[in-house]
């Protein structure tokens, strides 16, 4: 949270307010041979000013203290919610082991929750992800609640793939997993050169009826993820989901807009802490 507190010296203002004006008093006092009534119409247009200052100091001060308890309570309700929707993710995954950390590089717990959901209630046979993490271990925990299905995960890095497939092995779900070191390569796409992971190696045999994206990184190329869709969509099965992170980022709504468009399918916005997109058939 921003803190827009700036420190105010109100007891200055409040000094200056009786200080001035007493010397302002004495100086036209003893100093000019102005009459009475100019005097008490100076020194009352100088206590006006006065009042008039202090008045609007204290309501920036009011103003401030006000931003900073609306941002607090903002911080700890956005707080909550990721707490809230965390436990709810231990809870519908009962997993064995703790779960890694969420946020910064990886996803959220909300969208985590909205991905868990979508698998269990969707039942994908297969899912395809762009860039690994804690996202593969929810889904491969999903899977194995549904007992069957695989996740296909794509990653650039083999140091974090290979992160990644050891606590997949530590929490027992290798079975419902493939993590693909696929380095990112420049690739065609009707005309235009763009660069995704190297996916030519990898055998996707059955349709794709999930697929989220959290990758390549954004400093790949701009529009980095927006490749995904069409050098996919020969795969996908007719009642495909599509789960986009990062959707309050401007290149990820282009890139939500651009699939939409290109699939004819409404790419709904979901309110997360890091915004994402739902693209769903109908
Ligand atoms: C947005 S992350 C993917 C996060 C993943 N879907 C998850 O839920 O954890 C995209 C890529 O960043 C890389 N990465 C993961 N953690 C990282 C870290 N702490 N620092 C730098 N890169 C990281 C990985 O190669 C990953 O494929």
């Amino acid at each position: 949270m921003k803190n827009t507190y700036k420190k105010g010296n109100p007891t200055l203002i409040f000094t200056l307010a009786f200080i001035v004006p007493f010397v302002a008093l004495v100086v036209i006092y003893f100093f000019t041979n102005r009459r009475p009534v100019e005097l008490s119409t100076a020194l009352m247009v100088v206590v006006l000013l006065m009042a008039i200052a202090i008045f609007w100091r204290n309501e920036k001060i009011i103003d401030r203290h006000r931003d900073i308890h609306e941002g607090g309570v903002k911080l700890v309700e956005h707080e909550y919610h990721q707490l809230e929707t965390l436990v709810s993710l231990y809870t519908i995954l009962n997993p064995r082991l703790p779960l890694p950390q969420t946020r910064y590089w990886a996803a959220s717990p909300d969208v985590l929750e909205k991905l868990a959901t979508l698998v269990l209630t969707k039942k994908p046979r297969c899912v395809v992800e762009a860039g690994s993490g804690i996202s593969t271990l929810v889904t491969a925990y999903c899977l194995q609640k549904l007992g069957r299905g695989k996740v296909i995960s794509f990653d650039h890095d083999p140091h974090y793939a290979g992160r990644n497939q050891k606590r997949l092995v530590d929490h027992g779900l290798e079975a419902f997993v493939e993590i693909i070191v696929a380095p990112v390569k420049e690739v065609e796409i009707e005309g235009e050169t763009w660069k995704w992971y190297d996916h030519t190696k990898i055998n996707i045999n059955q349709p794709i009826d999930l697929l989220f994206v959290d990758g390549p990184p954004r400093r790949t190329q701009k529009l980095a993820r927006y490749p995904a869709v069409p050098l996919l969509k020969k795969h996908f099965s007719e009642d495909i989901t599509i789960l986009l992170d990062d959707g309050d980022r401007v290149e990820e709504t282009t890139t939500a807009e651009m699939w939409a468009n290109e699939l004819n399918m409404k790419a709904e916005h979901v309110a997360t802490e890091k915004g994402a997109y739902i693209l769903e058939i109908g």
